[in-house]
């Protein structure tokens, strides 16, 4: 059995590939677009550890129906050799997270995750949040954070404060993205809030079994938009403080719908909405 095995292989295809991909949300995501649009094609989770992403890669463009696949972890960064070309964005950030098979067999690589996180906050707070009005507070340093880091300077935000556990790594996204990125002390993250115009947690505190993220908002301007990119639970402890005290708030769950956008047009060839009833059916 390959990741390639199918009963019929003149469909359009799809899938995620990732090491472990039981986890991936994807295929609901895409598996619903397909159904909403009464297309024929099929989205699958594609088992395929880091060590076998260049035979798959090889193969993928021989592979008959395949217009492409994600990439989720551990193999986002894993793919960048065997690409024929890799937009700019995907190159800033340092991975990608989808890739097309082009006419002629080659592959292009780009990362919609920069693109899912500012549609998210755009359909989920419209007029709520302009980039260019105030800095933005981003906790975290991995690697959804430089996706997040790349969107809002080319947003256009003025100050991009960054604050992580180990700062080192928030020094060296300083070094690599500019000047417009200060790094603020972990311990005093509570008083980075003062002025923001926007607060985007992006480490994996909250999630799940992992400790709470411990951060007073008493700083925070009560016009300032809260998002949190954790989704599991959907209302984090961070989005429940940010609420009581009146803040506009995003989930996390909208930045995965979105990304999914460009792929799914480039695979399948309809431009996909995010609904209420896609959100359900994704949790679900
Ligand atoms: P992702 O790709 O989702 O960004 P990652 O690259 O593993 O995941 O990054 C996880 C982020 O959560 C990092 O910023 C990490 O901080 P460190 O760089 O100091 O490891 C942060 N994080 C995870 N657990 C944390 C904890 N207990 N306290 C503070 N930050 C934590």
């Amino acid at each position: 059995m390959t990741a390639f095995d199918t009963e019929d292989d003149i469909l359009p295809r799809a899938g995620v590939i990732g090491w472990p991909v039981d986890h991936s949300r994807s295929p609901k995501l895409h598996g619903f677009w397909l159904a909403q649009y009464g297309l024929s094609g099929r989205y699958d989770r594609l088992p395929v550890p880091p060590e076998e992403v260049g035979a798959f890669l090889e193969a993928l463009p021989k592979e008959p129906g395949f217009r492409g696949v994600n990439v989720t972890i551990p193999n986002k960064v894993a793919v960048l050799p065997y690409l024929a070309e890799i937009d700019p964005v995907a190159r800033r950030i340092g991975a990608v997270n989808t890739i097309v098979v082009r006419e002629d067999g080659s592959l292009h690589g780009s990362n919609t995750d920069a693109f899912g996180f500012l549609a998210s906050l755009r359909a989920d707070a419209p007029k709520m949040w302009r980039a260019a009005n105030g800095p933005a507070v981003v906790l975290g340093a991995g690697g959804a954070s430089r996706a997040i880091i790349v969107a809002l300077l080319d947003a256009g935000v003025p100050e991009l404060r960054l604050t992580n556990r180990s700062r080192d790594k928030a020094e060296a996204l300083a070094v690599e993205f500019g000047n417009r990125i200060q790094v603020v002390d972990w311990e005093k993250r509570a008083g980075a809030l003062a002025g923001a115009n926007l607060l985007v947690n992006t480490t994996s505190l909250g999630m799940g079994s992992q400790p709470v993220l411990d951060l007073p908002l008493n700083d925070l301007p009560a016009t300032a938009l809260v998002n949190d990119i954790v989704y599991t639970p959907l209302e984090t402890d961070l989005l429940a403080a940010a609420q009581a005290r009146g803040n506009p708030v995003v989930d996390g769950l909208g930045m995965l719908l979105h990304q999914g956008r460009p792929g799914f047009e480039a695979w399948f060839g309809v431009a996909p909405e995010v609904t209420p009833e896609l959100r359900a059916a994704v949790l679900a």
